[in-house]
């Protein structure tokens, strides 16, 4: 069996590049993040073909916002689609509006707390109350729960805090801003290694640079996945 716990993000240029790079993974990656530079570049077709023709699992990372209205006709739309993680901010309205739309379906609605590449002061230039943005990050986990989030993205950093809140039992905790040991930063700065972050409590762990700007991704993914501990 395949470790799902290891989701490959395709952060590549176009979908014929995705699915190149997930032919080279083969049979050891069985879980495909599709973000929103692939997702305007053919990303749907490749998750459609993974999904229906290799038998991936897929996470389409779009991060939602709008009127709950429009949260959940978009979700319903997508929901038909047979995809297995969504994300959305995790403003309440809008968990609960994925939440309606993707009823009956498979489909699990991740929330996004606070953007990992936002500090203090674009918070303030975004208006959001002042506090710590740990305290934020927990606090808008609480609300996504209660709101029916089937799981938060969190840097590894937060998953232990997150973990902690009985509000997030039964839920996943997915975290990208992870790097095997030696692996180069790029603009990730609150990192983990992978066997940390399933440590810290992550359900998932999405990996993007380390793999696919390796000479040998293949391998780079197999010594990941030689390195998690035991599921
Ligand atoms: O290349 P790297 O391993 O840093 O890729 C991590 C992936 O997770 C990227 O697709 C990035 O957009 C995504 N992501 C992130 N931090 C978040 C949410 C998503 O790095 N808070």
């Amino acid at each position: 069996m395949p470790d799902d716990r290891l989701i490959a993000a395709l952060d590549v240029p176009n979908a014929l590049a995705g699915l190149e790079l997930a032919q080279k993974l083969g049979d050891r990656v069985s879980f495909y993040k599709i973000g929103l530079g692939m997702l305007t570049s053919g990303g749907f077709a490749l998750a459609n073909e993974l999904k229906q023709e290799h038998g991936k699992r897929i996470f389409l990372d779009m991060k939602l916002f709008d009127i709950g209205n429009t949260v959940e006709n978009a979700v319903r739309g997508l929901a038909q689609f047979d995809m297995d993680f969504l994300t959305v901010h995790g403003d309440p309205h809008v968990v609960r509006a994925a939440k309606e739309g993707a009823s009956g379906k498979d489909l699990k609605i991740l929330a996004v707390t606070v953007l990992t590449s936002l500090d203090r002061a674009d918070l303030d230039a975004s208006l959001i109350k002042s506090g710590e943005i740990k305290e934020l990050v927990l606090e808008r986990a609480v609300n996504a729960f209660e709101a029916g989030a089937d799981g938060v993205i969190a840097s590894p950093q937060e998953a232990s805090a997150i973990r902690a809140l009985p509000e997030s039992k039964g839920r996943l905790i997915v975290t990208p801003g992870v790097r095997p040991v030696g692996a180069a930063l790029g603009d990730q700065k609150r990192v983990a290694t992978p066997e940390m972050a399933l440590a810290n409590g992550a359900d998932h762990i999405v990996v993007g640079r380390p793999i696919y700007s390796a000479e040998n991704p293949a391998s780079a993914a197999q010594a990941i996945l030689d390195h998690l501990p035991k599921a």
